[in-house]
């Protein structure tokens, strides 16, 4: 036997090509006859489009076509959800009505020869608008507000026990309080891009995606082909967080402007426009009543969420959904979500959804609870310890929280924090420690791979799943090496091809939990259908031999009970008279445990600021992430995920904001320069490990995913640090040096 791949810090195996630039992006497709398209976007927030003169544009040297309501190919409207396999990010199609709904919003499409012509032309496009006044405020009574029940099946109206009466009760100490959180921007390094090509009836499409299976099923619902017509290629992201889950206008205008000029069509949005057609995390508005015994028995928790969308999509950042019906043990728990259309543009998913700002305002009003207690903020939570999910009361598949602030206090030297605020100083630096608890969800969905074997005596193995910068290719490697009894470097993984077996979008978190498994049953077929070939040449060492009972190793397979039986693979291969043998497996979800059990994963995060206090910049100087993901598969790139989304964590709680004029709906912070993201001078000490046992009800390996739960609680940590630094309880991020003052 080999030595098991997994469990190693491989080094990334797509870092060369990364590193090379051999990796080609989608936008870096550029196929034979390729012009470029440019979007007009609306320069007002709400009204409509009176007329647009496209004369001009049209006119323009190079210009292929200009594309709008008036002068566009007719198209269908999809009608897959999530659930169906692909999902719009906004309802509205392109082009549908002549109605503004936000700035930004796509009205025209121009298409030409060159980039620099088609964006020449679309600056002379002549929009007449009828302006109405936008409604931008979130809290603006006037705009309509609704309880919606549910978020991807989930419940948005969550209630258990009597909160009212709970916080009736005399005898108990309370924290009221609002949090609040402003429109976060994903700003993956690259930027949204789709090349589209007719070949015939058949769709290509290159597109910066999470999804190659949603685009394809959107793109064959929108021209009303087949979707085994549509081909979506995405086998490099550069990140995503979110904004390439589902899918938005450009790709839909993409291929729309390649059958209409019957050439491949490249779109890639500007830096600007990634601020306001690709989603963004909407602002929220949460507040907490929280109450407990004198002892810190929580005896009440509700937790409101106010939060906007745009009139164009009903999603909502579920703060109160994976965060206080299921952390602490508690009877009575309110978690209502309200959501407000306002005319700022359409939001999604970013990076923990809901679970991220859910633990900035809940974590914080557990350390004001625990505060007000004379309570330790780790001891609170402590006594506080759901040892079953709360809201159900099934076991949860595996639960190490109280290990995760065990080992945190220990590395972080929590022992030494003195609690008074403002009693910890280096020199003239005043120094916070904080804590908060950090969650997401264990999500495993369907997913499928093949492996084929070439006598050279390697494997290949595909599927459409995405490596979105995570290290998903490295991790499915190493799984495959052990799955097929090889050395990593004789594996091969390709994704993101939705001519591959079917895989799940690249969201929540799940993919290693989802297509390890996909893999490890291929494998398991592989060794089945290569045994059978074994059993019937006679001459064969193993004939006779089930393949229940042989293994593969060592790029052999062998009996299992007697090794020195063995034949080599490659030699089956040849004799077998193909190029390949191939093996397939499709794993659906095991109903019995997905229903017995509560699959959530658990961190804790620990911060130390110091702070200036007459120039009162947070500088974070020591962060300790520990976190129980279950099984770790590689922890040089569970490490990784860890600092990545403890960084975006710091950002959110210091930076990170995208303002709007609160005239024109506009984003005015839609750069670089302006939307602030720490850099690498604003990092240091960051700390990460993991608790690595495995979870044995999610899946073979005993593996939950990663990606999202580094970014949770990293807010609070940092704000609860700032309070105990500086006496100044921060409840609006992020938490900028004039809220110090
Ligand atoms: Mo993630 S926000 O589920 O791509």
């Amino acid at each position: 036997m080999s030595d098991s791949s997994v469990g190693k810090p491989i080094d990334r195996v797509d870092g060369r090509l990364k590193i090379t630039g051999a990796a080609r992006y989608s936008a870096e497709n550029r196929l034979e006859g390729l012009v470029h398209g440019v979007l007009v976007t609306s320069t007002i927030s709400r009204g409509s489009i009176v007329s647009m003169d496209a004369r001009p544009a049209r006119e323009s040297p190079g210009v292929l076509a200009v594309l709008h309501r008036g002068a566009a190919p007719k198209v269908a409207k999809p009608k897959s959800d999530f659930f169906a396999g692909g999902m719009l990010g906004e309802e509205r199609m392109p082009f549908e009505d002549d109605v503004v709904h936000y700035a930004g919003q796509p009205i025209a499409l121009v298409v030409a020869a060159t980039l620099q012509q088609a964006r020449f032309a679309a600056s002379r496009v002549r929009v007449a608008y009828r302006n109405e006044e936008p409604l931008l405020d979130p809290m603006d009574p006037r705009a309509p507000s609704s309880f919606p029940k549910q978020s991807f099946g989930e419940e948005l109206q969550y209630r258990r026990g009597d909160v009212t009466a709970a916080l009736a009760a005399s005898g108990t100490v309370r924290v009221e309080a609002t949090y609040t959180t402003p429109v976060e921007t994903h700003n993956p390094m690259e930027l949204s891009a789709t090349v589209a090509e007719w070949r015939g009836d058949r769709l290509v499409v290159y597109d910066a995606t999470q999804w190659v299976m949603g685009t394809r099923a959107i793109l064959a619902e929108t021209f009303e082909i087949p979707r085994k017509n549509v081909r979506v290629i995405c086998p490099f992201v550069g990140g995503g967080f979110g904004c390439k889950g589902f899918q938005w206008p450009h790709t839909i205008l993409a291929a729309m402007a390649a059958r209409a000029v019957h050439r491949p069509v490249r779109i890639v949005l500007t830096r600007a426009q990634m601020f306001s057609s690709v989603g963004h995390r909407p602002p929220t508005n949460q507040k907490l009543t929280i109450a407990a015994s004198p002892e810190g028995k929580l005896t009440a928790i509700r937790h409101e969420t106010v939060q906007p969308s745009s009139p164009m999509s009903e999603y909502v950042e579920a703060c109160g959904l994976s965060t206080s019906p299921h952390m602490y043990a508690c009877a009575n728990v309110e978690a209502p979500h309200q959501l407000v259309r306002i005319n700022v543009a359409t939001p999604t998913p970013m990076r923990a959804p809901g679970e991220c700002p859910g633990t900035w305002a809940l974590e914080s009003a557990m350390d004001e609870l625990a505060e007000k207690l004379s309570i330790d903020p780790i001891e609170l939570r402590l006594r506080n310890h759901a040892d079953a999910d709360p809201s159900t009361g099934k076991p949860f598949s595996s639960k190490y929280l109280k290990e995760c602030y065990a080992l945190g206090a220990q590395k972080f030297g929590w022992a030494r924090r003195t609690p008074a605020p403002r009693s910890m100083r280096d020199g003239d630096l005043l120094v916070g420690w904080g804590v908060a608890t950090a969650t997401y969800p264990g999500y495993r969905f369907p997913a499928s791979a093949k492996i084929s074997l070439a006598a050279d005596g390697t494997a290949t193995v595909r599927t459409a799943a995405h490596d979105l910068g995570t290290g998903a290719y490295t991790v499915l490697t190493q799984v495959a090496a052990d799955a097929l009894g090889l050395p990593q470097d004789r594996v091969r993984l390709e994704l993101g091809d939705s001519d591959f077996p079917a895989a799940p979008v690249a969201g929540g978190s799940n993919t290693t939990a989802s297509v390890s498994e996909a893999i490890i049953q291929a494998g398991a077929a592989m060794r089945d259908t290569l045994a059978k070939l074994a059993a019937s040449d006679p001459r064969s060492p193993l004939a006779g031999i089930a393949a229940k009972d042989t293994v593969l190793a060592a790029g052999r397979l062998a009996a299992s009970a007697d090794p020195a039986k063995s034949v080599d693979w490659k030699d089956l291969v040849r004799a077998s008279g193909r190029a390949t043998i191939d093996a397939e497996a499709s794993v659906k979800l095991d109903d019995e445990k997905s229903k017995a059990y509560s699959f959530h994963s658990y961190g804790a995060q620990f911060c130390e600021v110091k702070i200036d206090p007459l120039l009162p910049r947070v500088r974070v100087t020591r962060f300790v992430s520990v976190i129980d993901n279950g099984r770790v598969l590689n922890p040089k790139t569970s490490r990784s995920q860890i600092l990545g989304g403890v960084t975006m964590g710091i950002g959110m709680a210091l930076m990170e904001h995208t303002a709007y004029d609160d005239r024109t709906g506009r984003a005015i912070t839609d750069n670089l320069a302006d939307y602030a993201v720490p850099v690498n001078a604003d990092i240091e000490g960051i700390e990460a490990y993991f608790i690595d046992r495995p979870d044995p009800r999610i899946n073979t390996l005993g593996c939950r995913g990663i990606g999202e739960i580094g970014i949770t609680g990293v807010a609070a940590a940092v704000a609860n640090a700032v309070y105990h630094a500086t006496g100044r309880r921060i409840r609006d991020l992020p938490i900028t040096p004039d809220k110090l003052l």
